[in-house]
């Protein structure tokens, strides 16, 4: 899904303007709350290297051939490379991306020979745009991080970075799910550390997109007492709680990576492999059971019919992840305490049904568009409302912004500002804990 469009994004940075305005003299620095950014999928670069193990499809994919370039380690970047855009090497990207849910261990891993890893936790540096050859047409969180840097904050003293492994995602309890919660662990450490490195004022996070899944599980996988003490709140931009229907035509169809050239059966296989995705698919509360979200010549899928519909498009495999991992994780999503903040982008067209013809799944549908982000639905997007009426002690703030689309949230000068609003309104909070425990 929400795993970056690349030529959304050329666009994007094209339009937008970074308010450049002078740096604040008003704030004190060490009274700000400490930042940390949770990207969402695909929102980070991330590092591979092959071993002998790695059986490459075509002699182009041989670790000798291809990428040239490697470090001394024989790390290279695999997530994002624009030269994965020429067709052969689409490829090799894939199948180097591909993960494998292993029925033994309950858990999933990397193609065999390829080894992955995060640089730079902790820091912004990996978010800012995920080419760094092609900075400007790959930028992600770079107009973000300059406008909270004009607060005051610094990279790495009070404004961290979070990057992670997008591919993976969390299970159920009971589930092994390395990757991810090594992810959780990290992360949880992180605000430890942000937060004793200032003064012992919690953090805020800042989400964008599956980042607000990945933040949620962290508050509600630790006891009340550790989020009391080291989170002040949780921004979620664009954050998809109830899945998405796009995530089903990726499923079903392939996502071209926002890019015109890309046929998207090239990627199909390793967009289906990946746990996150699944993680994505539409959540029952916010596509009831009588609204079909994929139409065919001889079937309609619900949200209800997800397994179906797994099957049908000739990935079985996913079945059972999705029933016993997935699904369980899915139908909590429970209040953290936390004050929170939703800041979404609403009235763009967004995918809603899809109906196939006779050609199958390996033929782009025809969409049927309704509200929401332009890739998250309307309906998850303001899912926590309905989600957390009941809930009396849970703060819960949402922001629509009109025409804002996911990724523009990041960029647009509107948006930039009323997040910076929103950061600036809770490190200007009296009652925060700083105060409070000096009086
Ligand atoms: C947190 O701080 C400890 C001690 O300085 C350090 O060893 C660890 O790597 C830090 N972890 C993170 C995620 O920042």
């Amino acid at each position: 899904m929400v795993r970056l469009p690349v030529v959304m994004m050329v666009i994007a940075t094209m339009a937008a303007v970074v308010p450049y305005t002078c740096r604040s003299i008003t704030t004190n620095n060490h009274r700000l709350h400490p930042v940390i950014l949770v990207p969402g999928a695909g929102g980070n670069q991330l590092e591979a290297r092959l071993t002998s193990d790695y059986k490459a499809s075509s002699w182009l994919c041989n670790r000798w051939l291809y990428p040239l370039k490697k470090d001394e380690g024989g790390w290279f970047r695999l997530w994002f490379d624009v030269g994965v855009l020429l067709a052969p090497l689409t490829e090799c990207f894939a199948e180097r991306m591909t993960i494998y849910y292993d029925r033994d261990v309950d858990d999933y891993r990397n193609a065999p020979g390829v080894e992955t890893r995060v640089t730079q936790f902790g820091s912004t540096q990996s978010l800012l745009c995920l080419d760094p050859s092609l900075k400007h047409i790959t930028s992600y969180m770079e107009a973000l991080v300059e406008s909270i840097q004009q607060l005051g904050y610094k990279d790495s003293q009070n404004l961290f970075g979070a990057p992670y492994d997008f591919r993976y995602g969390l299970a159920s309890e009971g589930h092994p799910s390395y990757v991810g919660s090594t992810f959780l662990e990290n992360l949880k450490q992180l605000v430890e550390n942000a937060s004793n490195a200032n003064g012992g004022n919690p953090v805020i996070l800042v989400s964008h997109s599956l980042g607000g899944l990945f933040a949620l599980q962290l508050l509600n996988r630790n006891p009340p007492s550790w989020r009391k003490q080291y989170v002040k709140h949780f921004i979620a931009l664009s954050a998809p709680w109830g899945g998405a229907v796009d995530e089903m035509l990726t499923f079903a169809s392939g996502n071209a990576l926002g890019v015109p050239l890309v046929n998207p059966l090239l990627v199909r296989n390793e967009q289906r492999s990946s746990e996150s995705n699944l993680w994505l698919m539409p959540r029952r509360k916010q596509f009831p059971v009588e609204t079909p979200l994929v139409v065919t010549p001889d079937s309609a899928y619900s949200s209800f019919d997800i397994s179906r519909f797994l099957t049908d498009i000739g990935f079985e495999e996913g079945v059972y992840p999705y029933e016993t991992r997935i699904m369980p994780m899915v139908e909590e999503l429970a209040a953290p305490g936390v004050p929170v903040t939703c800041i979404v982008g609403n009235g763009v067209p967004t995918a809603e049904t899809l109906y196939y013809g006779e050609d199958g799944f390996d033929k782009q549908p025809e969409i049927v568009y309704g509200d929401g982000d332009g890739t998250v639905n309307i309906a998850s997007l303001l899912a926590l409302e309905d989600e957390w009426e009941e809930e009396k002690d849970q703060k819960l703030k949402v922001i629509k912004l009109a025409g804002i689309s996911h990724m523009d949230i990041l960029k647009d000068d509107k948006s930039l500002a009323r997040i910076i609003d929103e950061i600036t309104t809770i490190n200007s909070d009296i009652s925060s804990s700083s105060l409070a425990s000096s009086l």
